[in-house]
């Protein structure tokens, strides 16, 4: 972690949490998203938790507030109106206040709750707070396992590309060229009138992403229908992965807030799951990969996704020393670790969003992972380079791996919180 009285970027990290603090929920950025992104609150809410705890509990509880009776945590919450971002409140129609989207996000949530109440100074307030969310989490990741695993092969399905936060990873191209172009509702986008389209998803990507988001507003967002009729169906390396992790904190937590069935069930989650990620494993490639569940098939793209079972504490010693020799490897390509995607792949591009580009959550995720399972000192290389590169080129959304420029949008919360985590 920053030195807090010496390091100058320390104090504008807090300062864009402060700006773009909306009143108990933080917009990742101003004006391109203008609303409460459930993964981004997460990191966001251990960010604030490094200088007000107050706060930071209570971006977790704004989130909370927002979770349907079914158990699902939703994507987007939609406190307040805004013409700055497409798609809004009425493409999605779901009949809640205040409106959410429809899909889901990777569950950092746990994670974020447990880091909170691990690190309290006010361990009494934690342990009430505690005392009122452990029920609602454990719905949640019942959901999980109910909604996106009805058939319990131990792995959970993502049924959207934005439901894995890595809108526009090659990992998702041959699944997404499945979905039809034909959309109900008008695109009328905004993001590229406020980044360069050359960082941000093709247009036809779009026109796939809205397809789904009719297809599934057309069935109301019930769970099982959802998943029956959803035309893009994929085990995200990356969701299991954090989901894992998520379940391991799940368990910590119902040492002290759960009853001996909670850990039961908890404990027989986690096999199925960890049976499930070890599945993804590609010894050629040295990386974890994604699978298409309507192809039946392996997804053979090598993405930042696949060292995320490493924060889930999920590989064997061989695979850890295959992961930490791919990070090596793709460091030498790109020296701004870590890429979206592998450096020099045939769907390489440095400064297109998910396709290339370093993202500072994975960064911590991947950092975190490496030091918890052996791998200290390439953990440390991965932090170090993530706070040089943030305190070089500003508090960007995203980093160019080769030059380490800043792209996208600016003066980024989750940027701004990993920077006070790493
Ligand atoms: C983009 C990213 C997603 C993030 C959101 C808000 O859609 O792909 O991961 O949650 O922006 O920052």
């Amino acid at each position: 972690m920053g030195d807090t009285e010496t390091d100058p970027c320390v104090a504008v990290a807090r300062d864009i949490l402060r700006a773009n603090d909306r009143g108990g929920y933080t917009v990742p950025t101003d004006r391109l998203y203008p609303f409460q992104w459930n993964w981004d609150s997460c990191f966001v809410a251990m960010g604030w938790a490094t200088f007000d705890e107050r706060r930071a509990w209570r971006e977790l509880g704004l989130l909370l507030e927002s979770q349907w009776d079914d158990g699902m945590v939703p994507s987007v919450i939609f406190h307040a109106p805004s013409d700055d971002y497409f798609p809004g409140p009425a493409v999605y129609a779901v009949p809640r206040t205040p409106p959410t989207s429809g899909t889901c996000n990777p569950p950092v949530l746990t994670t974020a709750v447990r880091r909170l109440h691990d690190t309290a100074g006010d361990p009494a307030a934690a342990a009430d707070q505690l005392a009122a969310w452990f029920p609602k989490l454990v719905v949640n990741h019942r959901w999980w396992r109910r909604a996106r695993d009805p058939h319990g092969i131990g792995l959970v399905a993502t049924l959207h590309p934005w439901e894995t936060g890595m809108d526009n990873s090659p990992a998702w191209d041959a699944a997404l060229a499945r979905v039809p172009t034909d959309t109900e509702t008008v695109i009328r986008r905004r993001d590229t009138s406020h980044v360069d389209p050359a960082m941000r998803p093709h247009a036809e990507d779009y026109q796939r992403f809205i397809h789904l988001v009719d297809r599934y507003r057309g069935v109301g967002w019930d769970a099982a229908r959802t998943y029956a009729v959803a035309p893009f169906r994929v085990a995200d390396v990356g969701t299991n992965a954090i989901l894992l992790r998520a379940e391991h904190d799940l368990l910590a937590l119902a040492e002290r807030y759960g009853s001996e069935a909670d850990r039961a069930e908890i404990a027989g989650r986690i096999a199925a799951l960890q049976a499930g990620v070890s599945r993804l494993w590609d010894a050629e490639r040295g990386i974890f990969t994604s699978y298409d569940l309507i192809a039946d098939a392996p997804i053979p793209a090598s993405t930042c996704a696949g060292f995320l079972p490493l924060f889930a504490h999920a590989a064997s010693p061989e695979q850890v020393a295959s992961l930490a020799e791919t990070i090596r490897e793709w460091s030498r390509r790109a020296p701004w670790p870590v890429a979206s995607a592998e450096p020099g792949g045939a769907s390489f591009e440095q400064r297109r969003y998910w396709r290339g580009p370093v993202w500072a959550v994975v960064n911590w995720m991947i950092a975190e992972g490496l030091i918890g399972q052996g791998e200290a000192e390439l953990g440390a290389m991965v932090r170090a380079r993530t706070r040089r590169m943030i305190a070089d080129a500003g508090f960007s959304e995203y980093f160019d791996p080769l030059t380490g420029a800043g792209l996208g949008g600016e003066r980024f919360s989750w940027t701004a919180a990993i920077y006070l985590l790493v």
